[in-house]
């Protein structure tokens, strides 16, 4: 018997050298429609974020991190590895009436974790198809999913608006798993904090853990309410001027508790030392327009929905206690198509081929050059295509002017004076947490580690804006700004370039023009929630699951 479990416990220790119980966890942090210059490790004092600071202070900032312009691409490719116009997944996100998904013949990030033995969750947003339960998270590589399955909610009742062409129609998108969740109340920053600190703290630790958090903040709510945070938060905002950046300000700081609150949790757990920890936001901000958010990304050009770099020039970082002892800001070309090769080659697996992502874990880890030199940008729905190579960016088509120039300088404005960052850093969860640990920081010193954006500004009166058959050529390494259009200085990179997105568009799938909504969708049809109605004609399917 005694030897039994010798031999028993001699085969775990083997195991466990072998890293079968030791693979690192991942905790993915997204934050929706935050703006590049809207963290404060990017430079500014007006909205401060000491958490998310600790983490890109101590660990890797992400210079030049790139996503997809609007938020169901970017999670398409996040999820795939695959560049979103390939899934068919570009351009105008789901609306919550539209039959379409990630085709269900891609394998998802989550179901790669799966695989390895990792235990699965999601918490927060989905947004890549929920009209049959079959492109659900917990069908689709999750374990477990809390949250709203579209593309946003309201932060405290859950509901989700649309305006269809007869009036406005409303339900809840709030899931525990495939059930309503009409039980809880609370604000939603901190409803899906709680969530993903109860899943750290009863995770078995015989598994390794890979967890996405995917806060609906700050992504604006439904119109008539489109700016909410706790009144409270918002008066300890009051030196931001502008009265929308202020409620703006309240609800990235709720974010960035959200992080503190994370670290505390995997510290109190002692998985943080073996925790990989990834934050980024899926696409730039909206400062107006529609979803406006009054995000900024200045000094970047562009917004939200468009391929200038504020689009698409996103927050980006990450960190490991591996990472913590050399202090450098990455500077290599990166694309959110990279996170699932890379985190696979973090956690010690292999790479699938077929992907259009490129692991980048030794080139950032070891602060090498990226092998990664392009990027497309493709939206037939809107009529555009952008393709970044090497240095230069080539944009072509129709892009909406008004997401298409520098904002958010106007919502820089502060009362009095700015809130004291050395004092907040100081006061963060994070860095109580690393004190206690021995990772140092000099708190006088961190702003010489800024990633900062320099524009020559001379130009902005006359901004290339392309449109069909008309080019805009920039170099963003030398001009971040993109003010300066150099197509007829460089005729012979302008032709590579569009040879290269020509031959790109030839692999997209095409979308449709107009988005149908299907009116059995409508939430007063399904008790004021928006389901996943289409399984009645999809039984078949979901029986065999
Ligand atoms: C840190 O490095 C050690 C040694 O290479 C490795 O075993 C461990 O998995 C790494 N931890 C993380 C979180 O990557
Ligand atoms: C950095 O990249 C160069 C060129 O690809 C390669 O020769 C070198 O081994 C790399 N260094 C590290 C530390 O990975
Ligand atoms: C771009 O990257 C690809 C694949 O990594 C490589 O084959 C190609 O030579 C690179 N081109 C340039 C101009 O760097
Ligand atoms: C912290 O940084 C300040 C400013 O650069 C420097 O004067 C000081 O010596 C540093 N302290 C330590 C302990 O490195
Ligand atoms: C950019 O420059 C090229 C070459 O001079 C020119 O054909 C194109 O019209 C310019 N684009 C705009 C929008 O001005
Ligand atoms: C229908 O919605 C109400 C809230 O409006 C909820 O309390 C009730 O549980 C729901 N019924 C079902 C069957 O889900």
């Amino acid at each position: 018997m005694r030897s039994r479990w010798i031999i028993f416990i001699a085969a775990l220790i083997k195991m466990s050298r072998q890293g079968s119980f030791t693979r690192p966890n991942v905790v993915f942090i997204i934050a929706d429609d935050l703006g590049w210059d809207d963290v404060s490790f990017h430079g500014s004092n007006q909205i401060l974020t000491p958490n998310i600071d600790m983490l890109a202070y101590t660990g890797v900032p992400l210079e030049r991190y790139y996503s997809h312009c609007i938020c169901t691409p970017s999670r398409s490719a996040l999820l795939t590895s695959k560049f979103a116009h390939v899934l068919g997944m570009q351009g105008y996100p789901l609306t919550n009436a539209e039959d379409r998904a990630i085709p269900l013949t891609e394998k998802l990030l989550p179901e790669y974790f799966k695989d390895l033995g990792y235990a699965t969750h999601l918490v927060g947003k989905w947004h890549v198809g929920h009209s049959r339960s079959r492109y659900l998270p917990t069908f689709r590589g999750f374990d477990t999913h809390f949250g709203h399955r579209a593309g946003y909610i309201d932060y405290y009742e859950y509901l989700l608006l649309e305006t269809w062409s007869k009036g406005q129609v409303s339900g809840l998108d709030l899931y525990r798993n495939v059930t309503p969740a009409w039980d809880v109340s609370g604000y939603v920053t901190e409803l899906y904090t709680n969530e993903a600190v109860n899943i750290i703290r009863n995770h078995h630790i015989s598994r390794p853990l890979f967890l996405m958090l995917s806060h609906n903040a700050p992504h604006a709510a439904n119109e008539g309410a489109m700016l909410q945070a706790p009144p409270e938060q918002v008066r300890a905002q009051r030196h931001v001027e502008s009265p929308q950046r202020r409620i703006y300000s309240a609800m990235v700081k709720m974010l960035d508790d959200s992080v503190g609150e994370i670290i505390k949790e995997l510290q109190l757990k002692h998985i943080l030392d073996n925790t990989i920890i990834v934050f980024v936001s899926d696409n730039g901000g909206i400062t107006t327009g529609e979803t406006a958010n009054f995000a900024s990304n200045y000094p970047l050009r562009g917004l939200k929905f468009s391929p200038f770099d504020g689009g698409i020039r996103v927050n980006g970082l990450i960190w490991s206690k591996n990472l913590t002892d050399s202090r450098y800001t990455w500077k290599g070309f990166i694309h959110v198509v990279d996170w699932l090769p890379t985190l696979l080659t973090a956690v010690g697996a292999s790479v699938p081929k077929d992907i259009d992502g490129i692991n980048l874990w030794e080139s950032i880890t070891s602060n090498n050059e990226s092998n990664r030199n392009v990027s497309y940008e493709i939206n037939d729905f809107d009529g555009y295509a952008a393709i970044i190579f090497n240095d230069y960016k080539l944009i072509t088509g129709k892009v909406p002017d008004s997401y298409s120039t520098h904002e958010g300088k106007e919502l820089k404005g502060i009362i009095g004076k700015a809130p004291p960052y050395k004092e907040a850093l100081r006061k963060s969860a994070t860095y109580k947490i690393f004190q206690s640990k021995g990772i140092q920081i000099n708190i006088s010193d961190v702003r010489k580690n800024t990633i900062r954006v320099d524009c020559n500004t001379n130009n902005y009166e006359e901004l290339c804006h392309p449109k069909q058959d008309v080019l805009c050529l920039f170099n963003i390494k030398e001009d971040p700004c993109e003010t300066e259009n150099l197509s007829s200085r460089y005729p012979d990179i302008v032709e590579t370039m569009h040879g290269l997105l020509m031959a790109e568009i030839k692999r997209s799938v095409k979308r449709k023009k107009t988005i149908f909504r299907d009116p059995k969708a409508r939430p007063s049809l399904h008790n004021y929630t928006w389901t996943s109605w289409l399984d009645s004609v999809d039984k078949k399917t979901v029986q065999s699951k």
